[in-house]
């Protein structure tokens, strides 16, 4: 990459402006521009300003989603940023991801932005939505080239005017949100965690219990998705039964080397088709199966072996898939992997048919773990009766984790939710959630038959609940174990 200009003489010359000179996002004044030179750099552009912009897809539903939330909060300003760029190592940084909430209820998705909603003067009822944004760059005082956020640096961003096209929401400067926050009147609650300067300039206005509620009002209001949800949450599935079948072609060049090209391989498709991955890709082959978040993918692949992949695309839109599938790297499971993989899936196949409208949310959990617990006894490794089992936790030793959790914008998406809205509350159409029984056997075990020792297996679908029961988001993919054979070897013949 380019360095940006640094001062070699703090003492040189600087553009001459009227208004403060530009300064680096480091340390100083731009030396070495010439008058002539900053002079000639301030024309001979083309005005490239868009006229007649068509409104982003989900405009209306997020114009729905901030009326639900002025509705919920009457008279209090609300504030809500997509975050800052966070510094990765010296000055380069992460890729930026905007927050979740902001994100929701803008569509937006630019570094440093923040939408504010603003009770109606005069106590009219509602709010006036504003979303506050870095302009486009000022030619004329050399920002554009000479700033490190100029857009000679980091491309064009849109303008103030363009903005308001695309998101439906009226835009004004984002450099002079927080000096008219400090001195605005009236009650005001911030989403915390996204943007030190905001939360700085709002410090003496604000409490983390009144902060809190907004955070979670915004969980719960996206335990239901909305048809653009849904299109979302597909498309990410789509691209990820894509990414599946790139990693079935390569497990060849995954023997060759490692995890990492598993994990290299599902990143392009990640890439090419969404916005990224929505979280760590976990390619875990052999006993890295039994590490639920096993992201270090640097481990040897072998034929014989088993590899637990639980990976997703997340969409332009940042809707996320989460799927994991367990396969063979050579193609056939063996009898003991077969043995596991059968146990889950007949988990995970009860656990989806306890997913439909007006169930507890807690039943899909029950049953598939009902059934873990059921193999479990029946192979030898638990005493029963299983509703002692169930009751004690006791096949908690090798299903490790909750079977499911919701999805969308997050990975574990409405996770502020309270317990009753969320693990204790019933399931509507429109919720989506994965279901994800697995089976571990730690390398180290000592309680289980050796031949056991080393193999995990988890299936994670994507459920949507729908009027009359649900659909399998994730169906693209085979779940049943000849099934996914036949899948392998077809996709092997291709190669
Ligand atoms: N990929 C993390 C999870 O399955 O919850
Ligand atoms: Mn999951
Ligand atoms: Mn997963």
């Amino acid at each position: 990459m380019a360095e940006e200009l640094t001062p070699e003489n703090p003492d040189t010359e600087t553009p001459e402006t009227e208004e403060a000179p530009i300064k680096t996002r480091k340390n100083g004044l731009y030396p070495g521009v010439s008058d002539e030179l900053a002079e000639n750099m301030k024309s001979g552009w083309a005005d490239t300003e868009l006229h007649g912009l068509e409104p982003i897809a989900q405009a209306s539903h997020t114009a729905d989603r901030r009326a639900a939330l002025s509705a919920a909060f009457p008279g209090e300003r609300l504030v809500i940023p997509a975050g800052n760029l966070k510094t990765r190592s010296n000055d380069t940084e992460y890729a930026f991801r905007a927050s979740t909430e902001y994100t929701y209820l803008t569509g937006d998705q630019t570094q440093d932005g923040v939408l504010v909603l603003e009770p109606r003067p005069r106590g009219a009822a509602g709010h006036n939505a504003t979303i506050y944004l870095l302009p486009r760059s000022n030619r004329e005082n050399g920002e554009f080239w000479l700033d490190g956020q100029g857009e000679l640096w980091v491309g064009r961003r849109h303008s103030l005017a363009e903005a308001e096209q695309l998101l439906g929401i009226p835009a004004k400067d984002v450099r002079e949100l927080a000096a008219a926050l400090k001195v605005a009147p009236g009650p005001v609650r911030n989403v915390r965690g996204h943007d030190a300067g905001i939360e700085a300039a709002l410090t003496d206005k604000v409490t983390a219990e009144r902060d809190e509620e907004l955070r979670v009002r915004l969980s719960e209001a996206r335990a239901v998705k909305d048809a653009f949800e849904i299109g979302e949450l597909q498309k990410a599935v789509d691209s990820t039964v894509r990414g599946f079948e790139d990693v079935v072609r390569i497990l060849d060049k995954a023997e060759a080397t490692s995890e990492r090209y598993i994990e290299g391989t599902f990143f392009l498709r990640a890439r090419v088709e969404g916005n990224d991955i929505g979280y760590g890709s976990i390619c875990a082959a052999g006993p890295h199966a039994t590490t639920l978040h096993w992201v270090r993918n640097n481990g040897d692949v072998r034929r014989g072996e088993l590899l637990l992949l639980d990976a997703g695309v997340e969409t332009h839109t940042l809707y996320t898939a989460d799927v994991t599938r367990t396969l063979p790297i050579d193609g056939r499971y063996n009898e003991i992997q077969r043995k596991i993989y059968d146990a889950v899936y007949a988990s995970q196949e009860a656990g989806i048919a306890a997913v439909r409208p007006g169930a507890k949310y807690r039943d899909f959990h029950d049953a598939s773990q009902r059934v873990l617990a059921e193999k479990l006894v029946e192979w030898g490794l638990l005493e029963g009766p299983v509703a002692r089992v169930l009751e004690l936790g006791l096949q908690r030793r090798w299903t490790l984790h909750g079977t499911g959790h919701m999805l969308g914008l997050d990975v574990h998406d409405c996770a502020a939710a309270r317990t009753e809205a969320y693990v204790d509350g019933t399931l509507e159409p429109g919720m989506c959630l994965t279901v994800e029984p697995g089976l571990y056997f730690q390398a180290d075990d000592l309680t289980v038959p050796e031949e056991y020792r080393g193999i995990g297996v988890r299936i994670e679908d994507d459920i949507l609940v729908t009027e009359d029961g649900n659909r399998n988001l994730s169906a693209g993919l085979p779940r049943q174990a000849d099934e996914v054979e036949a899948w392998m070897a077809e996709l092997l013949k291709q190669v």
